[in-house]
């Protein structure tokens, strides 16, 4: 039996009634971009983040761009963000003209590591202000990941950007529906990014991403930069771009909207399946947090043998994934930052042993089974 990273079909099959009759309403209607069904989805998940406002965009990279982009940060600020992490999470640093500052992560979880950051910002604050001792740039901000579902340790990272008079920028791309002390991810900071990208836990049926936030002020801007920054057809306040999404997604993301905590739960049941299935193995599995409610976008394993591993995965036909195979201070395109191999070893560390295995909310027992079988082969080897 073949094991698929993802299995987008069962789940379509499921509600494909629902999809019809609501992209049958967007071809009826003929209003293609924005309108009343991306107006309601952004209803619905300003719910789901436990926000007071949502802006859906066309990406969760436009969202990362836009949310900095609104805050109106002095151009050239620093603003850190962990080195383990999609690109996409420093390109819209650098896109809204700021400069990525990379602290290491936490061993445990994978996401930024709040000890890390206060003792970086110590270090750097001689003058009085955090100054990034590699660029010179000025520290405006902390961008924290919630890497593979689960909710960064925001509630410190808040005290910290306090501390320091930061702003907090919360990439919430892994992890609709995910919380931390009951708090809603997407919720915390000056604003969040979501993606729904199809492969995201909330996936749309193309590119897709919202900014949640409470700031009236930002969401304005969001709302204003995503249309070329025209508040009215054919007036531009300021240079925007287009970042609009497409009513065909705002109508799929409203239906899947409404079953998103039940296959967040399945996820919960499938980890959980994972652990009993997989430990006692030389496997480091995923820790998750007593206070949180992780969402496992994916289920992140770790072993020293993980190319031998997933060599032996892919001969078994079960498939696997690397999230993510090259720390960003270590890429060519941020090169320019000045960082060496060495910097950041638990980001480092992950890169070289990191292996994620099936995750999705349909993934049946038996699919599970034929993984773990795959494994302990493997380990018994
Ligand atoms: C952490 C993180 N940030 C940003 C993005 C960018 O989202 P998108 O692919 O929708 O542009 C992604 C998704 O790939 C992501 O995982």
């Amino acid at each position: 039996m073949s094991v698929p990273f993802l299995d987008l079909k069962t789940q379509y099959n499921q509600i494909k009634d629902e999809i019809g009759t609501e992209l049958a309403e967007v071809l009826d209607t003929c209003y293609y971009v924005l309108g009343p069904k991306v107006a309601a989805f952004e209803k619905k998940f300003a719910e789901i983040a436990g926000t007071k406002y949502c802006i859906a965009v066309s990406s969760g990279t436009a969202a990362v761009h836009l949310m900095i982009w609104a805050s109106d940060l002095q151009p050239g600020s620093g603003i850190i963000v962990p080195p383990n992490t999609f690109t996409a999470s420093a390109e819209g640093i650098v896109l809204a003209g700021h400069v990525p500052v990379f602290v290491d992560v936490d061993k445990n979880t994978l996401n930024l590591s709040p000890e890390k950051v206060e003792s970086f910002l110590e270090s750097c604050s001689s003058s009085g202000k955090p100054v990034d001792p590699k660029t010179g740039a000025e520290i405006k901000g902390i961008l924290a990941v919630d890497l593979y579902g689960q909710p960064a340790a925001l509630p410190e990272l808040e005290k910290i950007s306090e501390r320091y008079g930061l702003l907090l920028f919360e990439d919430a791309c892994q992890s609709v529906n995910a919380s931390r002390n009951g708090r809603p991810a997407g919720s915390f900071g000056t604003a969040a990014a979501f993606s729904f990208y199809p492969g995201k836990n909330l996936g749309a049926f193309g590119e897709g991403g919202a900014v949640t936030t409470n700031s009236e002020d930002i969401a304005g801007r969001v709302r204003t930069l995503r249309d070329h920054g025209s508040r009215e057809k054919y007036l531009y306040d300021f240079i925007g771009h287009n970042y609009r999404m497409s009513a065909f997604q705002g109508a799929v993301l409203g239906v899947k909207s409404a079953y998103i905590s039940q296959w967040n739960d399945r996820r919960r049941e499938a980890a959980n399946r994972y652990k009993e299935l997989l430990s006692g193995l030389p496997l480091d599995l995923p820790a998750e947090e007593g206070d949180v409610r992780h969402v496992y976008h994916l289920y992140a394993t770790h072993t020293p043998k993980r190319d031998e591993l997933r060599k032996h995965l892919g001969e078994m036909s079960v498939a696997s994934g690397l999230h993510y195979p090259l720390p960003l201070h270590t890429q060519k395109a941020y090169s320019y930052l000045g960082y060496k191999e060495g910097d950041f070893p638990v980001s480092e560390w992950n890169s070289a042993s990191n292996l994620t295995l099936p995750m999705f909310p349909d993934i049946t027992e038996e699919q599970q089974l034929t993984v773990a079988e795959a494994v302990k082969m493997y380990f018994s080897k």
